[in-house]
C-alpha cells in the first residue's frame, strides 16, 4: 500500500515559491490501478516522484507498505526503489544500446549474474511481445514498441509498484489502447500495483479502478472510477468526465427550454448495470403530476460496468417534482440536479460562478 499523509512539496525558483503539492492525503491499495488526472502543472509528476523519493516532500509522509520512504537508510532506499518501476512519456531509452541491453541495464547495475540477466530479459521481452526486436536499436522502433521496451526495463527488477508518467501521451489512439491493455495484463498477471498519471480521461476509463483529480497541487476529488464518472462533483471533474461521456444537450433543446416558462428541474440520472431506465421514468409520469422530457441519453462501458446517463427535464409544481425525486431515491436511482449551462456541449469555465445558471425558472 502507498499512503500519502498530508504531503506538501514546495519548489523555490529564483525567490519564487511554487507549491507543487498541497496537503495531499491519499491511499493506494495493493492491486489498484490508480489514475491521477489533472491539467499540465497540476502536480501529477511531483506526486509520482515522491513515491520513489526522487522528490522529498517539504511536509508530510509517504509510506510504502507502512514504511516512510524518506526515513530509510541509503541501502534500504536502494532496495525499496527496486520494487518501484517507472515509465515515461518520452520512453527514456538509451539510443546507443539495443533493446536487450536497455532492459538488462537495471539488472547489470544491480550486479545480477549474466546468465540470470539473460533468462530474465528474455522472459520479459516475451511478456511484452518484443522477443523479435531483441537486438534492434531504439531508433528502429515505433513509439509503441519503444514504450514496450520502457515497460520491460521497468519490470526487470520484479517491482511490486509501477509508476506511469503519461506513458501513452506520445502515442496514437490505437497504440495507446494496446499499451493500456499491457498495463492491465501487468496488473492482473504480475500483481503489480500501478499508479498512472494522465491528462486524458479515456485512459482512466479504460484501465483504472480508482481515480484522483488534481488541481493546483491539491487532490480535489477521488474515488472509485465508476462513482466519479457517474456522479462527478467538482467542476474540473465534470469537465474531464464530459470528454468521455459527452452528456451535452443539443442547442435546439436548450433554446426551447430557455423559453419554457413552466416550473422545472433538470436532473442527471445514472443507471448502473440496470435496465430499469424506462420503467422508472414511466412510473414518474404515471404516479406524479409531472411531465418528463428526455434531453440526453447515453450508455457507456466503464471497467466491467454499464453506465447509463440520462438528462431529463421534469416539469411540474415544485411539490410534485420533490415527490418524483423521492421516488427516484426510493428506486436507488442516483441523480444530480444540474443547471442548463452544465448540459451544454462547450466545456464550462473553471470558475464555478461562471458555470452555473439557475436551474429553476419561477412559475
Ligand atoms: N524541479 C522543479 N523545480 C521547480 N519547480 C518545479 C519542479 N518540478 C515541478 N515544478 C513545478 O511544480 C508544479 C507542478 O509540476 P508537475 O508536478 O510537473 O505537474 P504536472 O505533472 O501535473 O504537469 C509546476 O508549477 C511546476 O512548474
Ligand atoms: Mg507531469
Amino acid at each position: 500500500m502507498i499512503e500519502f499523509k498530508n504531503v506538501s512539496k514546495e519548489f523555490e525558483v529564483k525567490d519564487k515559491k511554487v507549491q507543487a503539492l498541497k496537503d495531499v492525503t491519499l491511499k493506494i491499495e495493493k492491486g489498484d490501478i490508480y489514475g491521477i488526472i489533472g491539467f499540465s502543472g497540476a502536480g501529477k509528476s511531483t506526486l509520482l516522484r515522491v513515491i520513489n523519493a526522487l522528490e522529498k516532500p517539504t511536509a508530510g509522509e509517504v509510506l510504502i507498505d507502512g514504511e516512510d520512504i524518506n526515513k530509510l537508510s541509503a541501502k534500504a532506499l536502494r532496495a525499496k526503489r527496486k520494487q518501484i518501476g517507472m515509465i515515461f512519456q518520452q520512453f527514456n531509452l538509451l539510443e546507443t544500446k539495443t533493446v536487450y541491453e536497455n532492459v538488462a541495464l537495471p539488472l547489470k547495475l544491480n550486479k545480477v549474474p549474466k546468465n540470470q540477466i539473460r533468462k530474465k530479459v528474455e522472459e520479459i521481452l516475451e511478456f511484452v511481445e518484443l522477443s523479435d526486436k531483441r537486438d534492434v536499436y531504439p531508433s528502429k522502433l515505433s513509439g509503441g514498441q519503444k514504450q514496450r521496451v520502457g515497460i520491460a526495463r521497468a519490470l526487470a527488477t520484479n517491482p511490486s509498484i509501477l509508476l506511469s508518467d503519461e506513458a501513452t501521451s506520445a502515442l496514437d489512439p490505437k497504440t495507446t489502447t494496446a499499451i493500456l491493455q499491457l498495463l492491465k495484463k501487468i496488473n492482473r498477471e504480475l500483481h503489480i500495483t500501478i499508479v498512472l498519471i494522465t491528462h486524458e480521461m479515456n485512459v482512466i476509463q479504460s484501465v483504472c479502478n480508482h481515480v484522483a483529480v488534481m488541481e493546483n497541487g491539491e487532490i480535489v476529488e477521488k474515488g472509485d472510477v465508476i462513482d466519479v464518472f457517474s456522479e462527478p462533483k467538482e467542476i474540473i471533474t465534470k469537465n474531464f468526465v464530459k470528454t468521455v461521456i459527452p452528456d451535452s444537450v443539443p442547442d435546439k433543446l436548450i433554446q426551447s427550454i430557455q423559453s419554457d416558462t413552466r416550473n422545472y428541474k433538470i436532473l442527471r440520472l445514472k443507471f448502473l448495470d440496470s435496465d430499469s431506465t424506462e420503467s422508472v421514468l414511466a412510473a414518474i409520469n404515471k404516479r406524479y403530476d409531472v411531465e418528463t422530457n428526455i434531453l440526453f441519453a447515453n450508455i457507456s462501458e466503464i471497467q466491467e460496468s454499464i453506465l447509463g446517463i440520462i438528462i431529463v427535464q421534469i416539469i411540474g409544481s415544485s411539490a410534485e417534482i420533490v415527490k418524483a425525486q423521492s421516488y427516484l431515491k426510493s428506486q436507488k436511482v442516483g441523480y444530480q440536479e444540474v443547471g442548463l449551462g452544465e448540459t451544454q456541449a462547450q466545456l464550462y469555465a473553471q470558475d464555478p460562478s461562471d458555470a452555473y445558471v439557475t436551474d429553476t425558472v419561477p412559475a
